[in-house]
């Protein structure tokens, strides 16, 4: 089967997107001191020169103390960090490319690292890290207000630098996931409380000081997941119906577009249809949705940190439902963290030059 499906253009609330593969977001924790280098830059601009119609950037922290677990990792505060993603979005813009950032909040999961800490304690909705695990005070009113509109700034910055999009990352289990979690969420206030679209508060309110910030027209994207890093069997929404009441909150309140990870895009999300998570977001919200998962490669991305090499695998199922109108677009993670040229390739029917996915990748900037 051909992949034209794949390279049909999209018109992404007026941003014209000449094809549907989406880089997905990837730490690739190559920014010492929260800066993104020019290594940085040339990295993305090759995956622009590489055809990728929308590259979302790997996460970076908004201005919070302890947004960032790892100094590695780029912020999207202060002006050097800023003046450092001005530099990539300007090199993508010159290779044609289009990009969004994607603001990440690491919530409670903490440092790895014994030799070195945030500027802060670590934010977190109850205080707790997974269930049962708890290892300090939930966030105060105060640092819920400041977290929100840290979002809502560095969104702000990222339009004001010429960014084309924005994403919010609200799955993994990281923080804005820890508010959807009853498992990290035991809240009574306003933003806890035993159903989904109460601990839906937190991300909504983010998407809509997100939305004055940035306006009508900009548009922003939201990453959600079932699953958690925690608990990998976590379901969020175990009915249509619940899944409408988690997700139907946050396009109201600004977002464009839901960004459905799962590890592994053919699984359906609930018994009786074959609908993956985001072939059920686009039925349930009319939302623009964003598959992705094991895109083009035969193992998932856990499986691919803990050394196991995945192969290159037909598209052909992927390609059904994209036809057959299940989603917009399609995020490939590390098939392109492998090989800047492989929507070029898929394009262009190189199949024999596709490349394995191999952990190694992850250790430079290719
Ligand atoms: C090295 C690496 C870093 C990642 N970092 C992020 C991240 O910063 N934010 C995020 O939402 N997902 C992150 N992910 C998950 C990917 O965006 C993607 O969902 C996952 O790799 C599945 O896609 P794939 O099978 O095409 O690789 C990361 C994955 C990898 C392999």
């Amino acid at each position: 089967m051909a992949a034209d499906a794949l390279f049909q253009p999209f018109d992404f609330k007026g941003l014209k997107l000449p094809n549907r593969v989406v880089m997905a977001p990837m730490t690739r924790s190559q920014s010492p001191a929260g800066v993104a280098t020019p290594e940085v830059a040339a990295y993305y601009r090759r995956r622009a020169e590489g055809q990728v119609g929308l590259i979302i950037s790997e996460g970076t922290g908004p201005e919070r103390p302890a947004a960032r677990n790892d100094p590695n990792v780029p912020a999207f505060h202060g002006e050097e960090s800023l003046d450092a993603w001005k530099d990539v979005i300007d090199e993508v813009h010159a290779a044609g490319g289009l990009m969004a950032p994607q603001l990440w909040h690491v919530g409670a999961i903490r440092s790895h690292r014994e030799d070195w800490a945030p500027a802060g304690p670590y934010d977190s909705p109850s205080g707790i890290s997974r269930p049962g695990h708890k290892f300090g005070e939930g966030m105060s009113d105060a640092d819920i207000a400041d977290a929100i509109d840290a979002f809502a700034r560095a969104a702000a910055d990222s339009q004001r630098l010429g960014f084309d999009a924005v994403e919010l990352h609200g799955a993994h289990g990281y923080l804005i996931d820890q508010f959807f979690w009853e498992g990290t969420n035991v809240r009574a206030d306003l933003f806890g409380g035993p159903e989904l679209p109460q601990r839906a508060c937190f991300a909504a309110e983010i998407l809509k000081a997100t939305r004055a910030a940035v306006g009508p027209d900009f548009p922003i994207m939201i990453r959600v997941s079932q699953w958690k890093q925690q608990d990998f069997n976590v379901k969020l929404a175990d009915t249509p119906k619940a899944m409408e009441a988690w997700l139907m909150p946050l396009v109201e309140a600004g977002a464009d577009a839901i960004h459905c990870s799962q590890r592994r895009f053919w699984e359906p999300e609930f018994e009786g249809s074959d609908l993956n998570f985001a072939g059920w977001a686009k039925k349930l919200t009319g939302a623009v949705s964003i598959t992705v998962g094991s895109v083009g490669l035969t193992g998932d991305f856990i499986a691919g940190y803990g050394g196991e090499v995945s192969k290159p695998a037909s598209l052909d199922e992927l390609l059904r439902r994209l036809e057959r109108g299940d989603f917009d677009l399609v995020a490939v993670g590390r098939a392109l963290l492998q090989d800047a040229q492989w929507a070029v390739k898929i394009h262009e029917g190189r199949t024999s030059e596709l490349m394995d996915f191999d952990r190694s990748a992850m250790a430079t900037l290719n």
